[in-house]
């Protein structure tokens, strides 16, 4: 873990190895008159030839004789477009050059245009975002990986409270993103049902969280047969696992996420290539534990609920097939029409299973259709719902934290792609038309609450690094989440 601290103390007085400033585009260099003093005019020079005119990311590495004795200017662009989002880019970024030269502790001074709490939580977010590595499985050339162990963040002698609160906050948020990322990461040998359970419990410890779990014996006396279904090929016994914060108030919030924790599509196989990514279709149950936690460490006053359907989707000898009728938990039959689109088939009991808390309103995450993927890549995550207040709370929350949300509609008229001529639904939708919409549709016949179901198919795993998202498993939706309960406490 990354020990981050606050400071206020004088540049000369700054016990560290790097310092970095952020410098915005044309920013006339008499701000940093201070700089320029310590430095004995060496900085200004810096500057004068217009080498480094605080360009959107563009780095200046100075050296001097002076304490600080390395001092990197980050360029953060045009004052008037800088938000959260380019402080956290910008940070990572900086810290990233500053990780290839190897330096083991730096500090980093506040970046001006945005109010210090914002300003600090992004800093933090940024540099220890970037800086995550699933590691644990590699053996040799561990010596490459660089890391540094602490960091902190200046500012002045009115904000330093703010920046305290900011770190406290944020770390509590990094580090269940971390947890999230990382069970997204794991191969699907390390998470089977039982696995995975495992490391809920291990993952909460020192929360107050409740945790419950429906064995294999409990789901099928309670009739949750769509899970039992997309499980009867499987190796493993599905579980169902519950996580329960206690806030104040009567409201309580139920979030729920895909646990598919390998995604083959059954019967109706996939295709050979790409299969491997099939192990991060338990990104809405990751993020689903990530969120209770920071949830119950940061103490929010709602409750929420968690619920995780766990198993994954084989083909077997015992393995469900096209034309299998099974009976749902909340007594609708499904025709199957497709092996693959299991994902709708565990979320539906599980939607259902939310109902025995009389929410408020229920969230869905999952890496639920390819179609969401085409539709809008890995920036934006699909959002359907039938409340728009909900909507445009999460959409907001989106924005603040930058895991974005695109409003997708539930186009009644599609409905009745989804009649069976053997039961009283199918899972599949007209193949090839609007297949993010069709599953979404599919969970609506579940529900009979305020709603809303974010499609992370596309956002949940990137195959290629982006700012402080280092490629696999991004955590998409823990800090959407957190934003979205926090502002809905008053
Ligand atoms: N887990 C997949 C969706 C997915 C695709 C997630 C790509 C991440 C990346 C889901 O279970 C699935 O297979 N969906 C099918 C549905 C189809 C059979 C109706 C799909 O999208 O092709
Ligand atoms: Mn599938
Ligand atoms: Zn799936």
């Amino acid at each position: 873990m990354i020990k981050v601290n606050s400071t206020i103390v004088d540049y000369k007085k700054l016990n560290t190895k790097a310092l970095i400033v952020g410098v915005f585009e044309s920013q006339p260099s008499s701000e940093f008159k201070t700089l320029n003093e310590l430095t004995e005019g060496e900085i200004f020079e810096e500057f004068k030839d217009k080498e480094f005119n605080g360009e959107f990311k563009k780095i200046s590495l100075f050296h001097s004789k002076k304490n600080p004795k390395r001092i990197l200017f980050i360029g953060l662009g045009k004052r008037k477009e800088f938000n959260k989002e380019q402080a956290r880019e910008c940070a990572g970024h900086a810290v990233n050059y500053l990780n290839k030269i190897n330096i083991k502790s730096f500090t980093i001074e506040l970046f001006n245009g945005l109010k210090p709490y914002d300003s600090a939580y992004a800093i933090n977010e940024g540099i220890q975002l970037s800086q995550y590595l699933f590691s644990y499985y590699k053996t040799i050339n561990l010596k490459k990986i660089k890391h540094f162990t602490e960091f902190e963040i200046k500012g002045l002698k009115n904000n330093q409270k703010d920046i305290d609160k900011a770190i406290k906050h944020s770390n509590v948020v990094i580090n269940s993103v971390c947890i999230t990322r990382d069970l997204q990461n794991e191969p699907s040998s390390a998470k089977n049902p039982d696995q995975f359970v495992k490391i809920i419990k291990d993952s909460i410890k020192g929360t107050k969280l409740k945790c419950k779990i429906l064995s294999l014996k409990d789901i099928k006396k309670l009739g949750m047969n769509l899970i039992l279904a997309v499980n009867k090929g499987s190796a493993y016994p599905a579980k169902f696992a519950i996580l329960e914060h206690k806030g104040k108030g009567k409201e309580t919030i139920v979030l729920v996420g895909k646990g598919i924790t390998f995604d083959s599509g059954g019967i109706q196989i996939k295709p050979e290539r790409g299969l491997e990514e099939m192990k991060y279709d338990m990104s809405g149950a990751a993020v689903i534990l990530g969120t209770l936690r920071a949830a119950s460490l940061l103490n929010l006053p709602i409750n929420i609920v968690g619920l995780m359907p766990l198993t994954d989707n084989m083909p077997s000898g015992s393995a469900y097939k096209p034309g299998d009728i099974f009976k749902s938990y909340s007594g609708k039959t499904v025709e199957i029409l497709h092996t693959d689109a299991e994902g709708r088939l565990i979320l539906a009991d599980a939607l259902t299973y939310a109902k025995k808390y009389k929410p408020s309103l229920v969230i869905d995450l999952a890496t639920l259709t390819g179609a969401c993927v085409v539709a809008l890549g890995n920036e934006y995550a699909g959002m359907f719902s039938n409340n728009n207040n909900l909507q445009h709370e999460l959409a907001k929350a989106g924005e603040n934290t930058y895991e974005r949300l695109w409003p997708m509609p539930l186009v009644k008229e599609y409905k009745t792609e989804l009649k069976s001529t053997f039961a009283d639904i199918k899972n599949l939708g007209e193949r090839g038309q609007a297949g993010a919409i069709t599953a979404a549709l599919f969970l609506e016949e579940f529900v009979d609450y305020p709603w809303a179901h974010l499609d992370i198919a596309g956002t949940a795993f990137i195959a290629k690094d982006k700012p402080y998202k280092p490629k696999g498993g991004t955590g998409f939706g823990v800090r959407l989440l957190i934003d979205f309960l926090e502002n809905r406490k008053n």
